[in-house]
């Protein structure tokens, strides 16, 4: 009998030693197994019970559940204390904050160069004047030819190769000149707008040619527009985007449907004086095609070719971005390699 009481003290004894180590509410569940858990040292002492005689039953009976209760009742308020103070320290943990010190480098990402680039392009016409215009691009036949004065079977539409959906007449765009249409419809006179998306062709993909290409078009309606307004917005818009002030432009007959007279603007090259590899020894590189806005798309977009003219013209920006960068792969700008994006 006296083992038993024995037994108890003990216990109780243990029990206070152990719960005095601990030091983290995270461990205060495994003494609660080690002693009251199914296998546990109380549990265990208390299912023995059943194994005694009537009078110690009597006796050792209550002194058993109190030893239960009391253990129950000595982890409950050991938790409870260590898990507020495990709070407070949270709390004064964040209120000393030490902000000298060491901070671990963060990887910070940067915008995108092409989304980098298309920002430069924007920023540079709005600075001339001209406001951004947007259309869609799955097109009907009309705007992305007939209204631009190449109609059916005329063969020009053989320059574009197109994709055409499975809906009669319509299109995924070929260029962004069906954006001149929509303006002259939807602005009121004078326009002066330029506009950057996307632009579709069945080609096959290359280190310079992809299905879907980037084109900025530019647009400026007014009376008394001639070719020098469109040399001359041209020429400030490529010596902004070369940051070279006195870069000089040329021009060449070009031929589009759309325009009349039509041309081809070449600007010195950027890079060099007396000729290099991206001018292949000439000293000047094709940049874009321009050209007075034909009359017949005048009346398309509902405005009178003998009151008003204007000038359109339209680029690739990838071209223009690969040389600017000195990039020799289209494919760099798409296929999401780090390598290639962090140089930016
Ligand atoms: N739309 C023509 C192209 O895709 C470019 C262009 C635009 C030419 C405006 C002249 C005037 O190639």
């Amino acid at each position: 009998m006296a083992d038993i009481k024995n037994q108890i003290d003990q216990i109780k004894n243990e029990i206070k030693n152990d719960l005095e180590k601990i030091s983290s509410s995270k461990n205060i569940d495994q003494i609660k197994i080690k002693y009251l858990g199914k296998k546990g040292i109380v549990t265990k002492l208390m299912s023995n019970l059943k194994n005694f005689s009537t009078e110690e039953k009597r006796k050792f009976g209550p002194k058993l559940n109190q030893l239960k209760k009391e253990a129950e009742d000595q982890i409950k308020v050991i938790k409870e204390k260590l898990i507020k103070k495990e709070t407070e320290n949270k709390i004064l943990k964040k209120q000393s904050f030490d902000v000298t010190l060491y901070k671990p480098q963060k990887i910070q990402g940067h915008k995108h160069p092409y989304s980098s680039f298309t920002e430069e392009i924007e920023n540079i016409f709005i600075s001339m004047g001209f406001y951004p215009s947007d259309g869609p691009e799955v097109e009907s036949d009309f705007y992305n030819f007939t209204a631009l004065n190449v109609p059916e079977n005329h063969p020009a539409r053989d320059m574009y190769d197109t994709f055409w959906l499975d809906k009669k007449n319509m299109l995924l765009r070929t260029h962004t000149s069906t954006i001149q249409i929509h303006a002259m419809k939807n602005k009121p006179l004078p326009i002066a707008t330029f506009a950057i998306g996307k632009a579709y062709r069945h080609e096959a993909v290359d280190a310079s040619h992809d299905i879907m290409f980037m084109q900025c078009e530019g647009m400026l309606i007014d009376k008394n527009i001639t070719l020098s307004h469109l040399f001359a917005v041209a020429k400030t818009f490529l010596q902004k985007m070369f940051d070279k002030k006195d870069l000089d432009i040329r021009t060449r007959p070009g031929f589009f449907p759309f325009v009349e007279p039509g041309v081809e603007i070449d600007m010195r090259c950027p890079f060099c004086k007396n000729g290099c590899s991206v001018c292949k020894k000439t000293t000047w590189i094709e940049v874009f095609p321009g050209g007075l806005i034909h009359p017949n798309v005048l009346r398309s977009g509902g405005i009178d070719p003998e009151k008003y003219s204007g000038f359109a013209f339209g680029f690739g920006l990838t071209r223009l971005a690969m040389l600017k960068y000195g990039i020799n792969d289209i494919r760099h700008f798409y296929n999401g390699k780090l390598k290639f994006l962090k140089q930016f």
